[in-house]
């Protein structure tokens, strides 16, 4: 599966992966943010969000609300799933609905909830490289997500690596 890889310097960079994505992106994309705690997951959400025309304070962790929904030029659901365990809290809140919408459903953590998440979505993991720099790794499954990988080209680095 073909990865591009974000080397990511400063908030500026991952400001422009952000309005990157927020471009990109095809309506009704499933994005799984996965890293540790303060990889990133939340402040590139928040680049999105603000790539989107929302209010970027509006955003914050959703830890304890497990949902957030922000309404822009874009629509955003942004999950936190850091504080669920059991596949049944996750049902509770009615992902499918968020998956088939025309907007943008990102979810941290998401490598927890993997087998109920769509076949075919995005993964970005960010890795923390130093307390400042990241790298951002995006891949895609799917047909419905091919042209969007093929706008990353110009920007990510490629890498075929499993
Ligand atoms: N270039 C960078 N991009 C993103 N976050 C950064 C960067 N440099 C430092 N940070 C810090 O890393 C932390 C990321 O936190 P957050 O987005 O909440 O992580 P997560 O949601 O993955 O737990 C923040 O404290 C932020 O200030
Ligand atoms: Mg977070």
């Amino acid at each position: 599966m073909v990865k591009y890889i974000f080397s990511i310097f400063s908030f500026e960079d991952m400001d422009q992966l952000g309005a990157l994505l927020a471009r990109a992106l095809p309506d009704g994309s499933v994005v799984a943010l996965i890293g540790t705690l303060g990889a990133g997951k939340t402040r590139l959400t928040q680049a999105i969000a603000a790539a989107c025309g929302i209010v970027p304070t509006e955003v914050t962790s959703p830890t304890f609300v497990l949902i957030q929904e922000y309404y822009g030029d874009r629509n955003l659901y942004h999950f936190d799933l850091y504080r669920l365990d059991r596949d049944m809290e996750f049902q509770n809140l009615g992902p499918d609905e968020y998956f088939e919408s025309d907007g943008i459903t990102l979810l941290e953590w998401a490598d927890k909830f993997e087998h109920l998440l769509p076949s075919e979505r995005v993964t970005i993991q960010i890795d923390i490289l130093s307390p400042t720099t990241r790298q951002v790794t995006i891949s895609a499954e799917g047909e419905k997500y091919a042209a969007f990988l093929d706008s990353l080209r110009n920007f990510g680095e490629p890498s075929d690596e499993e």
